[in-house]
Formats: structure tokens, C-alpha cells, sequence
């Protein structure tokens, strides 16, 4: 009765530059997921958010399954072909090898899988972002399994009083460390809130079950910059929460984005700006080719097949969020090309500063003392 809810992301071309994907690509992930089901999976639904296309897969056979992994692969290579085709800006952008080889991770696609032992009833969110990066799920991730001023289960309910694990990871220097709340959140919060570094990979009920029971989130965190040594793009990332009976509720889940918090990505990957909650209809990032983005599709599992989706920020609730991440892209805007609209410099996706420096060498002075 276990299930593995596998959410797989690539962005292989952007119609017009980067706003979003081309139906047609959809259409060619479709098919290709349309003819596994049964052999590989059990049911899919693709999506898109911005020029990320995402594929959204469940089936038994556990995560990072050479199987599913291919079939999103050439899912991703039959899209690169019709993107090719219609000459799409950057087509094949996020596939960085031209050959599979047994897992995706490494080579360019972002990967959030949960294994879980299916409840009686079992709701499950996907979150799909474009224009940000993986880390940009910290603030909301927190919020909904420590902060009991967005879940109010944390107070009361009797299954989640005890409070959640959170395994970080140090994606420079690749390591994990797990983290309890409520009893470790101030130290939890000073890794998590540099969010250059450190991110939220999964977080799990506490207790000692299997794992499979006690999973509640899981994002992708793949750092695409970094593994291509060169500038590729943002890794635009994805997450899967459960909620309900022991796991914070779908508004719970929700919430924390009625704040439109500043995260990393936007213009050319290189600039701060508000995560604006969407609907899968208004998913394409226009101005200054933002600002980010997210939605929320929300599914109940039936043995395995997604019964869904809701779309979840589809809601005149969240309207006002969306006003906010107005001003806030209208006032952060006005710094142009300064910081802190402007990332840091180690966080730039590319830059002429080497250039500028180097023509300038001759004319750099010492400070006289
Ligand atoms: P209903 O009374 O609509 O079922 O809502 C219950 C609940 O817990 C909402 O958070
Ligand atoms: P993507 O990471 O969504 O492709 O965006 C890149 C970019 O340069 C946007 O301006
Ligand atoms: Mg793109
Ligand atoms: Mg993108
Ligand atoms: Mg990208």
C-alpha cells in the first residue's frame, strides 16, 4: 500500500523568451506519460508554472526509480524536440547531458518524491514555482510545520502537538543535518534563514514509524547553477505537502503564502523580489519576467490515482497577496540595478564585474592612510 508521488520539473524552452511553455510542449509530455501508464505508473498529471514544465507522477516503485526517472527524461526529450521545432527560446535549456543515465538528478531536472503509506483519505499539495529557487519553500515550510501562529494545529491537535523534523541541506558543501521543533527552531532558523546556502529538503512527523508514514513535505533541491559549473538558469523548484489527520490542514498549508515573502530569482535569476501566489491560468511571468511565481494544485490520492487537481490559489483570498506582491515589485523595482533588489555577487547568475575589474586594474588606487 505504499505510493511514491514523484514531481518532476524541467524547463526545455520558453514561449515568448522566458513567460511560459508552449501548449504544445505539454501536449508531448502528455503523450509520453499517456503511454506508461500501468507499465511504469499508476496516473499523471503534467502542468506548467512559467517556462517550467512539471510532471506529476505516482506509481509503486519507489523513489528515484530508474524507470520513472527515464520516462520524465524522454518526456523532457520529446518537448525539446517540438521546442526545437518552433525554435522556443532556450529549447533544451535545463537538459544539460545528452544522455540518460539512470537518474535525472545531476542532470538538469528538479526532483521532489515521496514515498508514503496512502491514509484512508489522503490530500496532498504540489507547488510549482518559476522565477526562484528551492530555498524560497524555508519561510513557508517553517511557518507551516513550527509556527503555530499560521497552524493552529500545532496547538491543537493532539497528533501534531509534538512538532516535526526538518532534514536541511547545505547545498555548497552537500551535506544534511535533521533538525527538531519545536525544541531546535532558533537553531534551525539560523541555518534556514540563509537561504544562499541552506534549504529545506524534507520535513517528517516526529515519532518512530516508518518513514513512509511519517513524511510530510518534500521539495526539490537541486542547485542547477552550480551543478553545470556555468550559468544555466535558476532551478525553479517544486514541493509536495500532505495535510489533514495528523499533518496541518490545506489552509494551514496555504496560508503562509498570503505573504508574499522576497525570494531569490526574477530577471535573469539576479534579483530579490515577492513570491506572488497564483492560479494555474495566470502562471506566466511577464513583467521584468516576474515577478516569481507560484501555484498550488491540490489532489486527494484514490489507491494511488490523483483525484484532482484544485487549483488551489484560484481564490479571491489570495487576491489581496497578489496586491501586495504588486506594491512590493513596484517599490523594490525603483532600486534598479542596486542591492538589495540586485542579488549579491556571489549570487548573480552572470555579471560583467571580472570584466569591468580587470579593465580597470591599472586605474585602481591605494587608499592613502
Ligand atoms: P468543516 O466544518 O467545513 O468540515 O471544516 C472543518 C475544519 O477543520 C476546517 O479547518
Ligand atoms: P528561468 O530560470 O525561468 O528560465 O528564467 C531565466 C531568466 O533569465 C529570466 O529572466
Ligand atoms: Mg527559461
Ligand atoms: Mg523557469
Ligand atoms: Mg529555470
Amino acid at each position: 500500500e505504499k505510493v511514491t508521488v514523484s514531481v518532476i520539473k524541467a524547463d526545455v524552452g520558453g514561449f515568448p523568451g522566458h513567460s511560459e511553455v508552449h501548449p504544445d510542449l505539454l501536449e508531448a509530455c502528455e503523450g509520453v506519460l499517456e503511454d506508461a501508464v500501468d507499465e511504469v505508473i499508476i496516473d499523471y498529471y503534467v502542468t506548467r508554472c512559467g517556462d517550467d514544465i512539471d510532471l506529476i507522477m505516482t506509481h509503486t516503485r519507489g523513489e528515484d526509480d530508474e524507470k520513472v526517472h527515464e520516462l520524465a527524461w524522454n518526456a523532457f526529450q520529446e518537448a525539446t524536440k517540438v521546442a526545437e521545432d518552433l525554435k522556443l527560446y532556450g529549447a533544451g535549456q535545463d537538459l544539460l547531458s545528452d544522455a540518460f543515465s539512470g537518474n535525472v538528478r545531476g542532470l538538469g531536472p528538479g526532483a521532489a518524491e515521496m514515498e508514503l503509506v496512502e491514509r484512508p483519505s489522503e490530500p496532498i499539495i504540489v507547488f510549482c514555482c518559476d522565477k526562484t529557487e528551492p530555498s524560497a519553500f524555508n519561510l513557508p515550510l517553517f511557518r507551516i510545520f513550527a509556527d503555530p501562529n499560521n497552524t493552529a494545529g500545532l496547538v491543537l491537535d493532539p497528533s501534531m502537538h509534538d512538532g516535526f523534523e526538518f532534514e536541511v541541506h547545505d547545498v555548497i558543501d552537500q551535506k544534511k543535518v535533521i533538525l527538531k521543533c519545536p525544541e531546535e527552531m532558533y537553531d534551525l532558523l539560523a541555518l534556514i534563514g540563509q537561504t544562499q546556502r541552506y534549504a529545506i529538503k524534507r520535513v517528517y512527523k516526529k515519532g518512530d514509524g516508518d518513514e513512509a508514514e511519517r513524511i510530510a513535505a518534500v521539495t526539490s533541491t537541486e542547485r542547477l547553477n552550480l551543478i553545470a559549473g556555468e550559468y544555466v538558469g535558476k532551478d525553479d523548484p517544486v514541493a509536495i505537502v500532505r495535510c489533514q489527520s495528523g499533518f496541518p490542514a490545506v489552509g494551514e498549508v496555504l496560508e503562509p503564502f498570503t505573504f508574499p515573502h522576497l525570494v531569490a530569482g526574477w530577471m535573469r535569476g539576479s534579483h530579490n523580489g515577492p513570491l506572488m501566489p497564483v492560479s494555474e491560468e495566470e502562471a506566466h511571468p511577464t513583467r521584468f519576467d516576474g515577478p516569481p511565481r507560484i501555484i498550488a494544485l491540490g489532489f486527494q490520492l484514490r489507491n494511488g490515482e490523483l483525484v484532482g487537481p484544485q487549483d488551489l490559489f484560484a481564490d479571491p483570498a489570495f487576491d489581496r497577496a497578489r496586491e501586495i506582491a504588486n506594491e512590493v515589485a513596484d517599490y523594490i523595482r525603483r532600486h534598479g540595478p542596486f542591492q538589495p533588489h540586485l542579488l549579491s555577487e556571489e549570487e548573480l547568475e552572470y555579471t560583467t564585474l571580472p570584466d569591468v575589474l580587470k579593465k580597470l586594474e591599472d586605474r585602481f588606487e591605494d587608499l592613502e592612510e
